[in-house]
């Protein structure tokens, strides 16, 4: 299929029935949290729970997945342990990520797990949204509250070109499910890709009038194996802000807690949009999470240098030394990444560990 193909091909359509508005509300305020040498405080873990993903993006698995290493995955107990240790130091906010987080048989369990930890206030799962309409009911009954869904074209055929998968229908049978179940805080990652899907930017816009769901667009990252991809495919988010801002969308306020993310909302439209600009100047000033790989690795950053190993100090459920050693490991945390300077540290492809 070529580019032009691709971009006219037909948006699906996506009328479907919403029966619940509400949305979550989030108490991220704390004191005690864990703090770097910019002041900037860690409120907010990614948790990869396996690297292992069976979509085949073309900007981060295009080959498919190839084993990388024989550790096994963090155990539960490890995960509880972690867990326990951040929420010590003040995480209120939990997001389970891959590879594809729902290929692990005991993903209920790992969302129950976190949910039930004191301090814990807020479980989010990011998906490819593989088999979301078998899985969902499990989820809320293990209290997810979030959902964070991929999905970087409305077109079945251009869908399938980046993920090697013709599942974009079932996937938005399954999040109409999934939100009239009750799972209501549903955000839609596009990664912005000039070949793909930059002639559709507005059908997506569209697409949230009726829809309820948060639509963010994230401007595609260079990493270790995707560079001839990035370079065919970069967009700035930044033409998208204007365009916001011209049809009357408002930027959100959205307080201390918030992340990178540039959020907008308008009043004509039930779903909102977000902005993702890793590029831009002052990105890193908000950074407000922390990330740890499937195999119990901390990166202070997505493109940081390396991973430092968590994993002989998971097994004890006094989570002192594991503590102390965030907070020593913390110091280290670079103002910056050096995407810039197309420096894009240890991360392959963000399966590794966890986007
Ligand atoms: N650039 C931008 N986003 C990416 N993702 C994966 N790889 C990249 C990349 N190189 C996105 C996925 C998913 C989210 C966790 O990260 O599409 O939605
Ligand atoms: Fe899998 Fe996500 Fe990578 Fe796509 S972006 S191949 S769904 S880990």
């Amino acid at each position: 299929m070529t580019d032009s193909d691709l971009s006219e091909t037909q948006i699906i359509d996506t009328k479907v029935d919403y029966n619940h508005r509400e949305t979550l509300g989030s108490g991220l305020y704390e004191s005690n949290v864990l703090t770097d040498q910019y002041q900037r405080r860690f409120r907010y873990l990614r948790l990869s729970i396996t690297d292992v993903c069976n979509f085949q993006c073309d900007y981060c698995l295009p080959n498919g997945y190839q084993k990388q290493t024989a550790e096994p995955e963090l155990s539960q107990l490890e995960i509880q342990n972690i867990v326990k240790s951040f929420a010590d130091l003040g995480t209120k906010k939990i997001r389970i990520t891959g590879g594809e987080p729902v290929l692990r048989k005991d993903l209920p369990e790992i969302i129950e797990l976190c949910k039930r930890t004191p301090g814990i206030e807020n479980v989010a799962l990011t998906t490819n949204g593989y088999r979301i309409q078998d899985h969902y009911p499990k989820w809320i009954e293990a209290g997810l509250d979030r959902l964070n869904v991929s999905i970087d074209s409305l077109s079945p055929d251009v869908f399938n070109a980046i993920t090697g998968h013709d599942r974009l229908r079932q996937i938005l049978n399954g999040l109409n499910d999934a939100y009239n179940g009750g799972l209501t805080d549903i955000k839609i990652n596009t990664v912005l890709m000039k070949q793909f899907n930059a002639n559709s930017i507005q059908a997506m816009i569209d697409w949230v009038k009726q829809t309820p769901f948060t639509l963010r667009f994230i401007e595609l990252m260079q990493t270790g194996d995707n560079q001839e991809f990035f370079s065919n495919n970069h967009e700035s988010g930044e033409p998208i802000v204007e365009k916001l801002v011209h049809q009357g969308w408002q930027l959100k306020d959205r307080g201390i807690a918030a992340g990178p993310a540039k959020e907008f909302s308008h009043p004509e439209y039930s779903g909102k949009v977000g902005l993702i600009m890793p590029y831009s100047k002052d990105f890193c000033s908000t950074c407000n999470r922390l990330r740890v790989s499937a195999t119990g690795q901390l990166y202070l950053c997505l493109f940081g240098e390396q991973g430092i190993p968590l994993r002989p100090l998971t097994y004890n459920s006094d989570t002192t030394q594991l503590n102390n050693n965030l907070i020593e490991h913390l110091k280290l945390k670079k103002a910056t990444h050096s995407l810039h300077e197309g420096k894009t540290g240890v991360t392959r492809h963000l399966s590794m560990i966890g986007g």
